[in-house]
């Protein structure tokens, strides 16, 4: 399973619905939950692994957190989403695996109401907040062919294009 990297036409393109839930795209699936934590990444959707497909993968691996606290790590699968809403406003860091070296500071809204169908093929609604709301909104965004990059202000991006020209074509195994 190969990452595609900026530059490459399916990272641009409307993704299109899922239709049904068979057995290759459960694989496949499982596939990107195994090679999302692999690539050191948070969220892995579908048109990143070259299928033009509306759905995502979430993935948190086990963690202490400042406590020194175990923390189980858990996968999350959205099928066809769609954000019903969102509220507030917050600044954070992003990074891409389709845009590797680059991370920027991108406000989005802090919270949001997501429908979706999850592996067993039930239509679920979620609210979600903090890195969360956050993985899900850069996800679904590679599925309407957008790359967090493209939010950011214009003189910010004339400024990284010689970066972003420099990984068009590259191609990268993780
Ligand atoms: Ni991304």
């Amino acid at each position: 399973m190969e990452i595609r990297i900026y530059g490459d036409e399916v990272l641009n393109k409307r993704a299109e619905e899922v239709a049904e839930i068979t057995t290759e795209l459960k694989e496949l699936i499982g596939e990107m939950i195994k090679k999302c934590p692999e690539a050191n990444g948070i969220g892995l959707a579908a048109p990143q692994v070259g299928v033009s497909k509306r759905f995502f993968v979430v993935v948190v691996q086990d963690r202490e957190d400042d406590d020194g606290k175990f923390v189980k790590g858990f996968s999350m699968v959205f099928i066809n989403p769609v954000i019903k809403a969102s509220s507030g406003s917050c600044k954070m860091e992003e990074g891409c695996l389709s845009v590797p070296g680059i991370w920027e500071i991108i406000e989005r809204p802090e919270v949001i109401e997501v429908e979706f169908t999850d592996i067993e093929g039930r239509r679920l609604t979620g609210t979600y907040e903090g890195l969360l709301a956050r993985v899900i909104q850069h996800e679904n965004d590679h599925l309407d062919g957008i790359l967090f990059v493209s939010k950011l202000p214009k003189l910010k991006q004339d400024l990284l294009k010689k970066r972003l020209n420099a990984l068009k074509n590259k191609k990268r195994d993780y």
